[in-house]
């Protein structure tokens, strides 16, 4: 990869480093973060395990320590709820009052049908089969010896019929809802006007030891999290059930995005276990219509949300709406890359920002609403690289071979600048930087002949 013209590392006078003192970093970052059975998003931000993060972090993981890689992803079975869930936060209980809120809020382990680890009632995105499949990949004959694919595929088929079945959209039950901010891009833009309708109260109070580890500005504000609080508080009242109707349930391109691009990862693992395939298929296709039909906006150029309370638009271009650029053949391809490259997001700065930088509430520094996160980036380089466009792809490598280890793998970074922000020693930024400088590309999961290419001659 080249070194980024006046980055970040440029701007500040420091040194390039080499791919292999990069990937020397990400390592020493990952290994730090490493509990024994999984690895924090931060040690001081983020002291349990994240559920789409152990995810992000087998990705880079499975070129360098591919049986912690799937330990790691295996590490979520004992966390399963009954009803296929996998959910969002699984809880270190002797961290309780390091992050809230923590194990004494959700107290899992007192609601029928929780997994045997405790855990918040929410989920996050469905990236897991994605990662699972791409751990197999790297090391088939450890997976096989392990019977990796075997333990993981009937825990990713029940997570998936969880999604498609309590989870699915009142409006179109092809799609999924959110129940909560937390379940991806916290204070992302596309939630406002849904958050406007819950008030700014809890029963709970309100701890924010989050604070202490990210700048000023870069975190959701205080009001912000007594609605989250307050929606958590009735999740919770009602045993996490999804039998009633929510106060908010949004459908967000991101999520849904994802869970295609993990059906598509099912089918490749039903292959492999001689399972049949043909229903993974099926749903990400018509998941992949259902976001044609349901969230394309056209003025716009981009996949907006859909509030299923209200059934409104959302519409508002942030990077969550770019994530059906990961969906093969995808509807309105073209028009979303130029999108991507317009004023909104790469032609206004150099990376990907979680917002349209001409919005005139962006914000570089906030958390989703401004900043460059490595998994959108990571997931927009894939896609690019993907459909060959290697122009729009070498615009984001800067982001891994310099940005990351010269800001100590920042958890995000101002758009155009660079300059990091949030926590610093972020797993998945590190676990993404190493899958960055790996391979040149992730072989498309339509394709059974075609394997990546390793970068360089960086050893296991
Ligand atoms: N991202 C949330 C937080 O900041 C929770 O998943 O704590």
């Amino acid at each position: 990869m080249r070194p980024a013209e006046g980055g970040y590392g440029h701007r500040s006078g420091w040194r390039t480093m080499t791919r292999d003192v990069v990937l020397e970093r990400a390592q020493r970052v990952l290994d730090a973060n490493w509990t024994g059975t999984y690895t924090v998003p931060a040690s001081g931000l983020y002291p349990h395990q994240w559920s789409w993060d152990s995810a992000f972090i087998a990705i880079g993981t499975r070129h360098t320590r591919p049986d912690r890689a799937r330990a790691e992803i295996l590490s979520l079975v004992p966390a399963q709820w009954d009803d296929g869930r996998i959910p969002q936060i699984i809880y270190n209980p002797t961290r309780d009052e390091e992050y809230a809120p923590g194990n004494s809020f959700w107290r899992s382990q007192s609601i029928p049908g929780s997994g045997v680890r405790p855990s918040a009632g929410f989920v996050q995105p469905p990236n897991h089969a994605w990662a699972a499949w791409l751990v197999h990949s790297a090391d088939p004959e450890g997976s096989a010896s392990e019977g990796f694919l075997e333990a993981i595929y009937p825990v990713l088929v029940r997570w998936h019929d969880y999604l498609a079945g309590p989870r699915a959209s009142s409006r179109n039950p092809t799609l999924s809802v959110i129940k909560h901010p937390w379940e991806g891009t916290d204070n992302s833009p596309l939630w406002d006007d849904a958050l406007s309708r819950v008030p700014v109260e809890s029963g709970t109070e309100i701890r924010r030891p989050d604070l202490l580890h990210a700048g000023h500005g870069e975190r959701p504000d205080t009001n912000e999290y007594r609605k989250y609080y307050w929606l958590a508080e009735r999740y919770r009242a009602n045993q996490c059930r999804d039998d009633e109707p929510f106060a908010f349930e949004m459908v967000c391109p991101l999520f849904n995005a994802l869970q295609a691009v993990s059906e598509l990862a099912l089918a490749r693992i039903a292959d492999a276990l001689g399972a049949s395939s043909q229903a993974h298929r099926d749903r990400a296709a018509v998941i992949s219509t259902a976001l044609d039909s349901d969230l394309w906006d056209d003025e716009l150029g981009i996949y907006v949300a859909r509030d299923d309370v209200s059934g409104s638009l959302v519409r508002k271009a942030t990077a969550n709406g770019l994530a059906p650029l990961l969906i093969p053949d995808a509807g309105h391809g073209p028009e979303l890359v130029a999108t991507l490259l317009g004023p909104r997001f790469l032609g206004g700065g150099k990376f990907v920002p979680s917002y349209d930088r001409t919005a005139a509430d962006f914000d570089p520094a906030l958390y989703w609403r401004g900043p460059a996160w490595f998994n959108l980036n990571w997931m927009i380089m894939r896609a690019m690289q993907g459909i060959g466009n290697v122009e729009a792809a070498d615009r984001l490598t800067p982001l891994f071979s310099e940005v990351s280890a010269q800001g100590d793998f920042p958890e995000y970074v101002d758009p155009t600048s660079g300059e990091p922000r949030g926590t610093r020693n972020f797993s998945w930024t590190a676990a993404l930087t190493i899958d960055a400088l790996t391979v040149t590309h992730l072989p498309p999961l339509s394709d059974t002949t075609n394997a990546p290419a390793p970068i360089g001659s960086y050893e296991h």
